[in-house]
């Protein structure tokens, strides 16, 4: 039934440094406080700051006045930039031109910015932004994806669906069949570095900029097109991120824009860091939705067909919303075979900040819509909902995906089956369901959820990346290429290939800053992808360089090749070793490069997105959860006692770096789906724009009793690097596990009625919930 690899099947690959729980590069300088970020950068003499400006009391409408006269009056004041000083193209926009640096005729949303001060001091700046006055003619704000539906708001970008058989007739034949609808909230990153960028003009009309940013390239075209320069006159370089998220994918450009602005009309380096209050209300954030659906099944929970809709809200442009809105289709099926099927998409426009990337990158919305409706088929039918889950997942004959590509790498049962025995699950159920007929007000829950990520960019141009490597005379290695840092730890798993690669130990390579002026025309570090891409590309420029010290050595000491292998900072050539060092000097004195640059690009994928059919993923990534959780029916408070994780990574580059992620992960998609909570009043103004108000997980909040295991498999059966697997997003999504425990919990209180509770289930949600089981 499963295709699941035995360990034994492939032999397995010998490494010495890959594989390695090696510690993230950055960790002593994290945890010492001496990781230089943007704003850490030592500033060049003579650094302006520059703090943007908003009507702070309108959300939408024409601009009929700005009055910036107070604001140049304030001393220490430069320049205040409106639009008029844009020289080139005034768009930050990562795809359809869209979304201006500064707000010309009208705003769009409660924050846009619309003029941006530079000063001598940061504070100035601030204070100085606070006088500004624009006059808008305001009009009232669609806000919600119910406001966008009811105004008939023209939608950011079209609808698109995917389609299989006659779900109508497939629906009217079936025993069962459910109507449901329900809310699923958004987020917003958190990064603990906000968006920051240092401008640092130079002789000629160029700009340097040190951005905190996941796609340097757009940074350097989108600074390139507003400065009405060629791409070659613009760098940009990033070391790290204090977080992305996905939130610094493509909003990290209007930052570098407004500091690189202010750098050419001053001729001094400026800096822009928002501040945290500005940094939320000003950038994007995980696309909430309204998801209404159909589904019809036989008597053992077994969907005939599946139909529904996604109304997601976009905001007032459109910014990575294809992608975004795409991947949330793509995983509306998550580990289950849809006979027949409609999944349609609306990308809904409203007078709020224009929505994101963020992690999952709208995966984990299409999946908890399918982990909800399994728990609303078990609910109808009285069965266990982990039952109705196995009845339903792929396998074969049942196995194409709703966008015709077939699922060929399952281990879904296989890990399922695992966690069920490890984590106790069906025990620990019964258990449960005696606790709860004894406990009038405490009610406990558990769930079990699997998890299937497709992994690859799906416009299909961006799956490639580049990588430069120099090696020194004295052996050691400079490794760059085009992904960046955020945390995940990329820099060191692709420095584990590259010292793999010539066999020597990981502290001779030498990592450094992302930047276009190395490694150019590089994709965002998104998608989870990081790794996979850049360890290649990496691997590729290393081995271009060992080849031809291995053909030198050939001929110097009149050996064959086989005879030559790289190790434990070691050349053996025949009978002798020769220190690496020793043999780049000597490669060198023979005139011989030892420098070169690596690419790579994913095979075999083939995407029609007009046809809806193709291969849009190189492969999945599989990962499975259980959770249990209390919850207090009487105020609605909830705490996660126990979570069992079985994740799937393939051949780990670096198990200790993967588990980080799993937990992370896990973590941050719990916050997620209990305690997150954005609210925008009717005026469209985000009411929770600081920490007071929006609650992310603390480590208090990390189950008492987390345990987290690597499945052990023998490596991704698509050729990744050292058969890896892409591990930075799809643990966000185990979480859904928690959110369907507590729907599990508030359903024990009158067994057959589905627990109206939306996401994020706050104890407000909770009770809300809890109330509607009572009446
Ligand atoms: N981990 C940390 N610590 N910080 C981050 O910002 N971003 C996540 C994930 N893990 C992130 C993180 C997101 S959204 C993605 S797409 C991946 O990391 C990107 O990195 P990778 O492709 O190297 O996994
Ligand atoms: Mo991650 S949302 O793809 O940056």
């Amino acid at each position: 039934m499963t295709s699941r690899p035995s360990p034994h099947q492939t032999a397995r690959i010998e490494t010495e440094t890959v594989g390695l729980s090696l510690a993230h590069d950055s960790a002593m300088l994290h945890v010492q406080g001496s990781a230089v970020y943007i704003d850490d950068i030592r500033e060049p003499e003579g650094t302006l700051h520059v703090a943007p400006g908003y009507a702070p009391d309108a959300a939408c409408g024409r601009i009929l006045s700005l009055s910036l006269d107070a604001v140049r009056a304030v001393p220490g004041v430069l320049a205040v930039l409106t639009a008029r000083d844009i020289p080139g193209v005034n768009d930050c926009s990562p795809s359809i031109g869209d979304d201006p640096v500064l707000a010309d005729d009208r705003i769009a949303f409660h924050g846009q910015v619309v003029f941006a001060v530079v000063a001598e001091t940061r504070e100035v700046a601030r204070q100085a932004a606070r006088l500004g006055k624009v006059e808008i003619a305001a009009e009232t704000p669609a806000v919600t994806v119910e406001d966008a539906l009811a105004r008939r708001t023209i939608d950011v970008l079209p609808d698109y669906a995917f389609k299989r058989g006659n779900v109508t007739k497939a629906l009217r034949a079936s025993q069962t069949r459910i109507e449901d609808s329900f809310h699923i909230g958004g987020q917003e990153h958190f990064y603990l570095e906000g968006q920051a960028a240092l401008a640092v003009p130079d002789e000629r009309g160029g700009v340097t900029v040190y951005s905190s940013t996941q796609h340097p390239t757009e940074v350097q075209h989108c600074l390139a097109k507003m400065l009405a320069v060629p791409d070659a006159a613009v760098t940009c370089e990033c070391r790290r991120m204090g977080g992305g998220f996905g939130g610094k994918e493509s909003q990290a450009a209007q930052w570098a824009a407004l500091a690189a602005l202010a750098a050419r009309i001053t001729g001094r380096p400026a800096k822009c860091r928002l501040d945290r209050d500005d940094d939320m209300v000003m950038t994007g954030k995980r696309h909430d939705f309204r998801v209404d659906y159909a589904a019809g099944c036989d008597e053992t929970g077994r969907l005939a067909a599946v139909d529904v809709t996604f109304l997601s809200r976009c905001g007032y442009s459109a910014d990575l919303s294809q992608g975004v809105n795409d991947r949330t289709m793509f995983h509306a099926d998550n580990a289950y075979f849809y006979p027949q099927l409609h999944i349609q998409s609306r990308r809904l426009r409203t007078n709020t900040v224009s929505n994101t990337a963020f992690r999952g990158f709208g995966g984990p919305q299409g999946m908890l819509f399918a982990e909800r409706m399994m728990e609303a088929i078990a609910v109808r039918l009285n069965l266990d909902p982990l039952d109705v889950r196995k009845r339903n997942l792929y396998e074969t004959g049942r196995d194409v995906t709703p966008y015709g590509m077939k699922v060929t790498d399952n281990i879904a049962l296989a890990m399922i089956e695992e966690l069920e025995a490890s984590s106790d699950y069906r025990r620990r159920r019964d258990q449960i369901a005696r606790f709860n007929a004894g406990s009038r007000f405490i009610k406990k829950g558990i769930a079990l959820t699997p998890v299937k990520f497709g992994i690859s960019f799906t416009l299909t141009q961006m799956n490639q990346a580049g990588a430069l490597v120099h090696v020194y005379t004295d052996g050691s290695v400079h490794l760059n290429h085009g992904g960046t840092e955020m945390g995940q730890g990329l820099y060191v798993k692709v420095a584990q290939v590259v010292a793999e690669e010539f066999g020597i130990d990981i502290d001779m390579v030498r990592i450094t800053a992302t930047t276009t002026g190395k490694v150019p025309n590089t994709s965002p570090t998104a998608a989870s992808s990081g790794s996979d891409l850049n360890g290649m590309a990496a691997r590729n420029a290393g081995m271009v360089i060992k080849n031809r010290l291995i053909e030198f050595a050939v001929k110097e000491w009149k050996v064959a090749r086989s005879a030559i292998r790289f190790e434990r900072g070691q050349v053996i050539i025949g009978n002798h070793a020769i220190a690496f060092g020793d043999l780049a000097k000597k490669a060198h004195q023979a005139r011989i490069s030892l420098s070169s640059t690596g690419f790579y690009a994913t095979p075999d994928l083939v995407w029609d997105r007009d046809k809806a059919k193709g291969r849009p993923f190189y492969y999945f990534a599989y990962g499975a959860a259980c959770s249990e959780v209390t919850i207090d029916t009487l105020t609605g408070e909830m705490t996660v006692d126990r979570v069992d994780i079985l994740h799937d990574v393939g051949r780990s580059l670096n198990p200790a770096i993967d588990i980080g992620q799993i937990e992370g992960g896990f973590i941050q998609g719990m916050g997620w789906l209990t305690m997150e909570e954005l609210v925008f009043d009717d005026r469209g103004r985000l009411r929770t724009h600081a920490p007071s108000t929006y609650k992310i997980p603390c480590a208090s909040d990390v189950p008492a009793d987390f345990r987290v295991k690597l499945f052990e498999s023998a490596g991704n059966p698509a050729d990744t690097i050292y058969r890896s697997k892409a591990v930075g997003e799809p643990p966000l999504m185990l979480a859904i596990s928690v959110w369907c425990a507590v729907l599990n919990a508030v359903g024990s209180i009158r067994p057959g009625k589905m627990p109206p509770l939306e996401a994020p289930a706050t104890p407000e949600a909770i009770l809300t919930a809890v109330k509607a089981m009572q009446t």
